[in-house]
């Protein structure tokens, strides 16, 4: 039975009170057993029976349950770096869009990948996002928008879950955009997201959630609410990514469809706010997008003061969020977002959980749990969001075994 010892902070981010509560120990330790946890606590107060066992030493440093990203788009073909230098020169991403680029232009490059290209570079990525901290991570597909291309983004997360130790979780985003060749028939397509790939991703359970991209430029409410209600009733979890470039009511469609999360809301407005309180849907902030696209960001502290859980997660794509760094997302969560670290530090773990519902597994450390937690070379999040920098996690678990 493996202990970790020697821990300076450790924040265990129960669900158990409100954003800012991380039920922090100090001189603490944890045992787990494969991979569960059995115990934590105090490290004078470590049962005897541990105190002989193999045990790693955290030197005095931070430990939080492993970092959760609730929201990246992973599998996509190409990059589009010339759409970084239009928009910091003045144009839009919306401008970008219409003119062809944008979702489109990822698109192109997705469908012309194979499945083990899509595959060799997501799990490039992941070892790169694994050194941050993070353990569990949710991809959306999206970029595909035919059955076939969509269900080949889907199998690339499934072998990533079966191959790989960070944990990750499948969603399909069939209704990011209507393609191309359904411009003048998009009622077809949507069709088609209902009546062939719900019904497929479903029958082969390649995703758990079914997203949707609500905005006046992508699928309008009453589009949008036809569309999850069928993935609800194929027994997919709807989630929204909502109120991103206009105040649309994606935030209380989110909660009338009792979704997972309702993802951005930017624009959201106050009605918006109160009824995803009322829901209990979990509200996601994507600072790098607001940032990478030039909008105003998030005020978080007006979701939090009016009851609404917030996670905070990097969106991580080719277009409007090309860093999957998390940590620097929760930075920017409060510096721009006006959120403690103590209140990012449960968006990015027991919230982010509850954003993808694994929270019974996942996102904070108590007995019971997976044995995921990261070390991070800071003495606690105060100090770890005050001198941001990269590079600081020192080596992570995942299901009690050495992720990093
Ligand atoms: O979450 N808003 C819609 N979808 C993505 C952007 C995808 C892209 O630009 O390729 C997002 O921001
Ligand atoms: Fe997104």
């Amino acid at each position: 039975m493996p202990i970790l010892r020697n821990i300076g902070f450790l924040a265990m981010c129960k669900d158990e009170g409100g954003q800012g509560e991380i039920h922090p120990i100090k001189n603490a330790a944890i045992a787990w057993q494969d991979d569960t946890i059995s115990w934590v606590g105090t490290e004078s107060d470590l049962p005897s029976e541990y105190k002989d066992e193999e045990a790693f030493d955290a030197k005095e440093k931070m430990v939080i349950p492993g970092l959760i990203d609730c929201h990246t788009h992973l599998a996509f073909g190409g990059w589009r770096p010339d759409e970084f230098a239009m928009r910091v020169q003045g144009k839009s991403y919306l401008e970008i869009a219409k003119a062809g680029g944008g979702i489109l232009s990822t698109v192109k490059e997705t469908r012309k990948d194979s499945e083990d290209e899509l595959y060799e570079k997501a799990a490039g990525f992941l070892k790169e996002i694994a050194r941050l901290g993070v353990t569990t991570v949710e991809c959306k597909s999206g970029y595909g928008l035919t059955v076939k291309d969509e269900l080949k983004s889907l199998r690339v997360y499934q072998r990533l879950a079966e191959d790989q130790l960070i944990q990750i979780v499948g969603t399909f985003l069939g209704a990011h955009t209507i393609p191309p060749e359904y411009k003048d028939n998009r009622q077809a397509y949507i069709d088609l997201v209902i009546e062939e790939m719900i019904p497929e991703v479903a029958e082969q359970e390649l995703a758990e959630f079914c997203d949707i991209f609500a905005e006046e430029s992508a699928f309008t409410i009453e589009e949008s609410r036809r569309i999850l209600t069928n993935a609800k009733a194929a027994g997919l979890t709807p989630k929204l990514h909502a109120d991103q470039l206009t105040s649309c009511g994606g935030a209380e469609l989110a909660a009338e469809m009792e979704a997972a999360s309702a993802d951005h809301l930017e624009k959201i407005s106050d009605a918006g706010i109160e009824a995803m309180a009322k829901a209990g849907v979990v509200g996601v902030t994507l600072p790098l997008a607001s940032l990478y696209t030039q909008e105003e960001p998030l005020n978080c502290r007006k979701l939090v003061d009016g009851g609404v859980e917030v996670a905070v997660a990097t969106d991580f794509n080719p277009g409007s969020a090309p860093s999957f760094d998390l940590p620097l997302a929760m930075m920017l969560a409060c510096n721009q977002g006006r959120m403690s670290p103590a209140e990012v530090l449960k968006g990015a773990t027991i919230y982010a959980a509850k954003a993808i519902k694994k929270d019974i597994q996942v996102g904070s450390i108590e007995k019971g749990k997976l044995a995921d937690f990261a070390i991070i070379d800071v003495p606690n999040p105060d100090f770890w969001m005050y001198h941001y920098k990269g590079a600081q996690c020192l080596r992570s678990f995942k299901k009690g075994r050495k992720l990093i």
